[in-house]
């Protein structure tokens, strides 16, 4: 007999479902694996008002009609975003402002450029109760030093709203872990599949691989590694969100490919065998499915998802994007 997992259907706290031709796709491969999952506001235009949030909930419904899913919604800090427009975000659903620096990622150019810039907004959202969940990467700096070098910025966030609850999204460096490891309760972070599974050598160490290419970018292994070390020892307040960033074949392989890795389809079979290599089967449940919604202060999630010890290849092609993986055979599967 195979071996296998059962968990509660897993809740995914970082996702892109896009908007327009694509999103139905999108959610409803996201919602064959996942319960819960908190959708990105980095459309064009972006979600930053309660009516798009009402309108983007309302077509991610629709398009998965049928499956067990419930999004979880965010809005886009915008410079200059006013208290009351916080507000009504917070009263149309939202748990989550998201913070972009300018030009930090896809979609990003009506970004922050200071804190200051959101001051109101972020004492809005202190106010509410809610979430900043933060792209913490220092645009200025050199690619690999991006996120250490944002660092400073999160730390005067915490200490000029003392009540306001963050998440450093994506963590991809040891300077990252180390800071979220020694922040206060009220700070978490994210950590993805694909940051777990590959380095800087799986993008460019053979041949360029558009389709790994991502922000942050994938780091060297020793990075790779603290964060493994990290989620397999089980330490608090880290969780997972895929990042999972759909783009069209045709544009990741075009001569500028975007940032973003289609990894929701095979996260999870992917972290399966990760975890169950490292002899951290165990320690799988809680990374996808306690730690995230304790810390949004959500019911933990229901229903149930089996993983199972069978070979499968990740397909070459899905929704019109090259997925996470694709065309390699993995040790698990997750049954949908
Ligand atoms: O790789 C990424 N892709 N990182 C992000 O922060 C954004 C995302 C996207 O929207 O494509
Ligand atoms: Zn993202």
């Amino acid at each position: 007999m195979p071996r296998t997992l059962r968990i509660p259907r897993p809740d995914d706290f970082h996702v892109h479902l896009r908007q327009g031709e694509g999103l139905a796709a999108y959610a409803r491969r996201e919602a064959l694996h996942f319960g819960r999952a908190l959708v990105m506001p980095n459309t064009l235009p972006p979600l930053s008002g309660p009516e798009s949030l009402s309108a983007y909930r309302a077509a991610i419904l629709e398009a998965t009609a049928g499956l067990s899913f419930e999004p979880l919604l965010s809005f886009k800090l915008l410079p200059g975003m006013a208290r009351q427009t916080v507000l009504a975000c917070a009263a149309a659903g939202a748990r989550v402002g998201k913070y972009y620096p300018a030009g930090a990622t896809t979609n990003a150019q009506d970004g922050i450029r200071e804190p200051g810039e959101i001051a109101e907004a972020l004492a809005a959202m202190e106010e509410a109760g809610l979430i900043l969940s933060i792209h913490g990467e220092d645009q200025e700096a050199p690619a690999l030093e991006r996120e250490a070098a944002f660092l400073p910025v999160v730390d005067g966030i915490l200490s000029s709203y003392p009540r306001l609850r963050l998440i450093l999204e994506h963590l991809s460096t040891r300077e990252g872990l180390a800071f979220v490891q020694a922040g206060p309760e009220r700070l978490a972070g994210t950590l993805t599949a694909h940051h777990l599974l590959l380095s800087l050598d799986d993008l460019l160490g053979e041949g360029l691989e558009a389709h790994l290419f991502c922000k942050p970018v994938l780091k060297p292994a020793v990075h790779r590694d603290a964060l493994r070390a990290a989620v397999f020892s089980g330490l608090p307040r880290l969780f997972f969100g895929s990042d999972s960033a759909p783009h069209p074949r045709v544009k990741k392989e075009s001569g500028r490919a975007p940032a973003g890795i289609y990894s929701a389809p095979a996260a999870l079979p992917a972290l399966a065998g990760l975890f169950d290599q490292a002899g951290a089967l165990d320690r799988l449940e809680p990374f996808l499915c306690s730690r995230g919604a304790d810390f949004y202060r959500l019911p933990r999630p229901r229903g149930q998802l089996t993983l199972v010890e069978e070979a499968w290849t990740v397909p070459d092609e899905l929704d019109g994007c090259v997925p996470l993986l694709a065309g390699q055979t993995l040790a698990w599967k997750a049954i949908e």
